[in-house]
């Protein structure tokens, strides 16, 4: 079997939603000291729903299909769903990632959060009770 399979690669190769939203409601950072890779989330947000989400990657293949992946998974959902969104459920979406490559899906579902809390930090009468 290949190491990666043909959505990582696709994803990798052709990365989805990449760049900048500079008047972005929420923007989430994070990176892996281990690594060294960050990835950055932009989030666009309106009546509830993210409109549009946008990622930078400085890392490693995986992560860039993670991070395009996840922006697939919750553009143009309610951010409720945004917000149950698992590194798991990413990786499921690539149709898996190995096992010492499972980190790099969760800086995808760590800079989701970070954004989203950064919008809720901007508009706490948002917020989600
Ligand atoms: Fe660190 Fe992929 S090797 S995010």
């Amino acid at each position: 079997m290949a190491l990666y399979s043909e959505k990582v690669m696709d994803h990798f190769r052709h990365p989805r939603n990449v760049g900048i939203i500079e008047d972005a409601d929420g923007i989430g950072e994070v990176g892996n000291a281990k690594c060294g890779d960050i990835m950055k989330m932009y989030l666009k947000i309106e009546d509830d729903v993210i409109s549009d989400v946008k990622f930078e990657t400085f890392g490693c293949g995986s992560a860039i299909a993670s991070s395009s992946m996840a922006t697939e998974l919750i553009k143009g959902k309610p951010v409720s769903d945004a917000m149950q969104l698992t590194n798991q459920a990413v990786a499921e979406a690539l149709d898996g990632l190995p096992d010492y490559k499972m980190h790099c899906s969760v800086l995808a579902e760590e800079a989701i959060q970070n954004a989203l809390d950064d919008y809720y930090r901007k508009h706490p009468e948002k917020k989600i009770k």
